[in-house]
């Protein structure tokens, strides 16, 4: 009988014999698609596929130095990143429209990835392509998939006359999560919540500054510890922090404050195409907020978003 070892095994000897003795480029986000195809490419090629990391600023608090320990470090993956929170930030300066934020980081994105990636003579672009992906684009999109452009990282740019590599286009994401443990990705990377191409700026309402930024990262750092700590980590699909658009009046010792709001959000979805609100045990939500509020200079209030989807969609923007 079939095991994910075959599956490994037949996976590395159809990309050798694919790629021969050219070059595969490809883009990583720390997720797990982009993590487990990254690792798997290694394996096959080593140093021929070369990997680009690009920090657009709107990463989570420390993610870039954890993708770059998870990928390079552990994992042998030949790894560049990319700095680019400086042109991503100048470019969204002013931008509080949804999608234009969408636009805007996928256009510099692309002209990011591609300025680095045309240095290398590659054959081939590595996309961690999943069947349901598979499925989607040749089949009617869902009523959902007109209400956001949803970006992933990797848009081929037109010039760049490059073959796709495609070695998880027959695998569900749970044997994506399967394979990873297989090839030694560690547990807590291949269970990580999904995170959106756009980051940080769409979990920004308003206007992406460095110092709004800073906010969240933190905000959204605190309640990830407590929800790992808490071990429910692994029966949400997806939780974390939203900055809001508004001040609010509090008290702190003997001083009115009047500082931003942090909403907090986590769902259980089979596919996240519906979703229902999580049901966090009270203690939990008390200790997150206590310590926001206290740890987060810039936030004086916290709120638990109990809307599910639909009516509400995962992200506020
Ligand atoms: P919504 O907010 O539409 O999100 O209910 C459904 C899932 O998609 C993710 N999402 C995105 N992923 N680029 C992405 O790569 C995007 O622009 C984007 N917008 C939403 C969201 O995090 C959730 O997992």
């Amino acid at each position: 009988d079939w095991t994910m070892a075959d599956f490994v095994e037949e996976a590395v000897a159809h990309i050798r014999a694919r790629v021969g003795d050219g070059i595969v480029i490809g883009a990583v986000s720390g997720g797990v698609d982009s993590t487990v195809a990254a690792v798997l490419l290694q394996k096959a090629i080593g140093t021929q596929f070369r990997a680009f990391l690009v920090d657009n600023g709107l990463l989570r608090k420390n993610e870039v130095s954890e993708v770059v320990a998870r990928l390079h470090d552990k994992c042998g993956v030949a790894l560049t990143t990319i700095e680019g929170a400086d042109t991503f930030l100048a470019r969204l300066d002013g931008v509080v429209e949804p999608e234009k934020k969408r636009k805007i980081i996928g256009n510099t994105f692309i002209d990011l990835f591609d300025a680095e990636a045309s240095k290398v003579d590659a054959a081939f672009l590595l996309q961690g392509t999943l069947y349901p992906d598979v499925i989607e684009s040749v089949s009617h999109k869902g009523p959902s998939a007109t209400i956001k452009t949803h970006h992933n990282v990797g848009g081929l740019p037109a010039h760049m006359k490059l073959q796709l590599i495609e070695p998880l286009r027959f695998l569900f994401k749970d044997e994506v999560r399967a394979l990873g443990l297989v090839l030694g990705v560690e547990k807590a990377s291949v269970g990580r919540h999904p995170f959106p191409g756009p980051g940080l700026a769409i979990r920004i309402l308003g206007a992406v500054t460095p110092q709004r930024l800073s906010v969240l990262r933190d905000a959204d750092a605190i309640y990830i510890e407590e929800l790992r700590a808490a071990g429910l980590y692994d029966a949400i699909g997806q939780a974390f922090a939203v900055l809001l658009p508004v001040k609010a009046v509090g008290v702190m010792g003997d001083c009115r404050t009047y500082e931003e709001v942090i909403a907090l959000r986590a769902v259980e979805t089979s596919d996240f195409m519906t979703a229902n609100w999580f049901d966090l045990p009270t203690p939990l939500l008390r200790r997150v907020s206590t310590r926001i509020v206290n740890e987060v200079r810039g936030i004086n209030r916290v709120t638990y978003d109990i809307t599910s989807k639909p009516p509400g969609t995962i992200e506020w923007l």
